[in-house]
């Protein structure tokens, strides 16, 4: 596996492989790498012929009270996870060779960034649409692969390639979670034990979305105060939102009609933690 840290460098050697037709998957990441992250990295490896993972604790997508100091970081473990995988280039950068002095350009996605994790984290999808298309443009791949966890994530990085006629093909990938059901992420790593048992109720206020929605429920109320009395209940839960809202616009719907989606982000003590499901009318037994 290569390790390359030049935005040059790598430009380079994505221009070798596309000149010789191999078709070039990226998977963006900030590391610490979990199943999570595995998952999007098998995947690629079995689409693509040259397997890109970046890792890069992107600055720009933090608030100024946010924990980018203290994110979780460990490039041996995850060189050797990364290797593991198949992953052909690990390409991970600083923060002064992907936003050298006098840099001053950013991509805003308009409404789909404004709301949900947007309203609690003014500047955060800027600054992830900015890094992402940067990411594009350095490794030019045929495909982006990104996880469903980060659904609004998603959703501002589609809009983005469609809006500016990217030529990459943008896949989500269904979240991986504990054997309880907690999503995985980098963050858990904050969690105590105590917060770590009830982070549970965001998995388990998702199951209960779903089973009231297989049992014949459709309107955002029922399936709102469930989902918010579970959580609730929970010991040193606070919700910063559950929605349901439209599936590719974000839009809030009064009632599930065809499909939406469950939308969650609550904090436990320090910890903001989001978790996300399908809702269907055609869903008929909880998963
Ligand atoms: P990061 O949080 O490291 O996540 C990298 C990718 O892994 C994202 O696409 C995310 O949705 C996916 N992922 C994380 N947890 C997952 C899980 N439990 N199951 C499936 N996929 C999961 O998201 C970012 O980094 C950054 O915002 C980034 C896109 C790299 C831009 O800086």
């Amino acid at each position: 596996m290569d390790i390359i840290s030049d935005p040059d460098d790598m430009q380079g050697r994505a221009r070798q492989w596309r000149s010789h037709g191999l078709k070039v998957v990226l998977v963006p990441t900030m590391g610490f790498f979990h199943p999570g992250h595995r998952s999007l990295m098998e995947y690629g490896r079995t689409i693509g012929e040259r397997l890109v993972v970046s890792l890069f604790v992107n600055p720009a997508q933090f608030g100024p009270q946010e924990d980018l100091e203290r994110y979780p970081r460990d490039l041996d473990r995850d060189v050797r996870l990364a290797r593991d995988a198949g992953v052909d280039c690990l390409y991970t950068l600083g923060a002064g060779a992907m936003y050298p002095p006098g840099y001053q350009t950013y991509v805003e996605v308009e409404s789909l960034s404004q709301g949900l994790c947007g309203a609690s984290r003014p500047g955060h999808f800027k600054g992830v649409a900015t890094v992402v298309l940067k990411l594009l443009n350095q490794v030019s791949p045929h495909v982006a692969v990104f996880g469903e966890k980060d659904y609004q994530q998603l959703m501002v990085i589609r809009r983005m390639a469609a809006d500016l006629d990217l030529d990459t093909e943008i896949v989500g990938r269904p979240i991986v979670r504990e054997p309880d059901g907690l999503a995985m992420s980098s963050r858990n790593t904050y969690l105590s034990p105590e917060e770590r048992a009830a982070a549970l109720c965001l998995y388990r206020a998702l199951l209960a979305a779903r089973e009231l929605v297989a049992s014949g429920a459709r309107s955002r109320e029922n399936i709102l105060a469930a989902v918010g009395q579970i959580i609730n209940a929970a010991p040193g839960t606070r919700i910063d939102y559950v929605a349901l809202v439209d599936p590719t616009t974000l839009q809030e719907v009064e009632a599930i009609r065809g499909e939406a989606r469950l939308l969650l982000a609550v904090w436990l003590n320090q910890t903001r933690l989001i978790d996300n499901t399908l809702l269907s009318e055609s869903l008929l037994c909880c998963v």
